[in-house]
């Protein structure tokens, strides 16, 4: 079974307090888009999960995410399989695009569609959280406020079509040192951002919705080529841009009969970044095709 497991970008992301467990709350909005892993799951008699991805540089044993989530769809179900997975990786690693948490999203999906549909997606949801905070996202997909550690999710209506146009810069960010960064600025719980997004998404208006894009992590990392990217895509035209996650990806938005503007700066970022991509939001974060 091939399963397309989209990528996610923030359009709003705060952290709202911190809990006695380490972890953050916080208050997102997630966006799934076009860029997509393909996800191949295989289910035959036997016990042994066994992974492969096309690139180098990602563990393919108990550590990837996709391993873990077979590991705790079976485990769950009470069943014993064989579980073959083979991934063919587009979304950029370590990118604040969850590309991780999709392919462990897929591997849920699959393998319950796999098994006769045994479990729920609330179900898939609840247990996926132990896998990775992003990934019921991932189950779910589309436009969803992310509340709670991130894995309370309500489903929002589909943002207005339009076009996204995705950097990579070649820096890593460690996500629990992004966290402890924003731990020393502390806490604003005043920000009405994703209020309004949800505002604009309901009255379709892209403005209203590329102008209250707001990261936390952004603000706090400060990163100078984050900043580059971004001058570079307001420059040429989008209609806002914003750093997804813990970064270091830059995402700006164009409106979708503005193809000229964002093939001009994706030409123009090609020029000093490698992975550039352009996508358009998704409507559910996994495609069984
Ligand atoms: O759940 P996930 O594996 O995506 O989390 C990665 C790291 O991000 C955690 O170890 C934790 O340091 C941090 N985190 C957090 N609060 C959240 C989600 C993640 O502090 N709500």
């Amino acid at each position: 079974m091939l399963v397309h497991a989209n990528a996610k970008i923030n359009l709003t992301l705060n952290i709202t307090g911190k809990l006695e467990n380490g972890y953050h709350t916080l208050d997102m909005i997630m966006q799934s888009v076009t860029l997509a892993d393909d996800v191949y799951v295989e289910a035959a008699e036997g016990d042994r999960v066994t992974l492969s991805i096309d690139k180098d540089g990602i563990p393919t044993d108990e550590k990837n995410t996709a391993y873990k989530a077979a590991l705790v769809f079976l485990r769950e179900a009470g069943l014993k399989r064989a579980v073959t997975i083979n991934i063919k990786k587009n979304i950029p690693s370590q990118a604040g695009l969850a590309g991780g948490s999709a392919d462990a999203a897929a591997v849920f999906v699959a393998l319950n569609k796999l098994c006769g549909d045994i479990f729920t997606t609330e179900k898939l949801c609840e247990m996926s959280r132990e896998v990775g905070s992003d990934v019921p996202f991932c189950i779910i997909g589309g436009t969803c406020r992310a509340e709670g550690t991130g894995t309370t999710l309500k489903k929002l209506d589909d943002m207005p079509r339009c076009r996204i146009l995705i950097c990579k810069p070649d820096i890593n960010v460690s996500t629990p040192v992004a966290y402890r960064l924003c731990d020393e600025f502390g806490v604003d719980v005043e920000r009405r951002n994703s209020e309004n997004i949800i505002n604009g998404i309901k009255i379709n208006n892209l403005y209203t919705i590329s102008s209250n894009l707001y990261n936390k992590f952004e603000e706090v990392l400060d990163l100078s080529e984050v900043r580059r990217i971004k001058d570079i895509m307001l420059l040429y035209g989008a209609m806002g841009a914003l750093m997804s996650g813990s970064g270091p990806t830059v995402y700006g938005i164009f409106e979708s009969d503005d193809l000229t503007s964002l093939e001009m700066c994706r030409t123009r970022l090609e020029e000093g970044y490698s992975q550039v991509y352009a996508a358009e939001p998704a409507s559910s974060g996994c495609v069984i095709e």
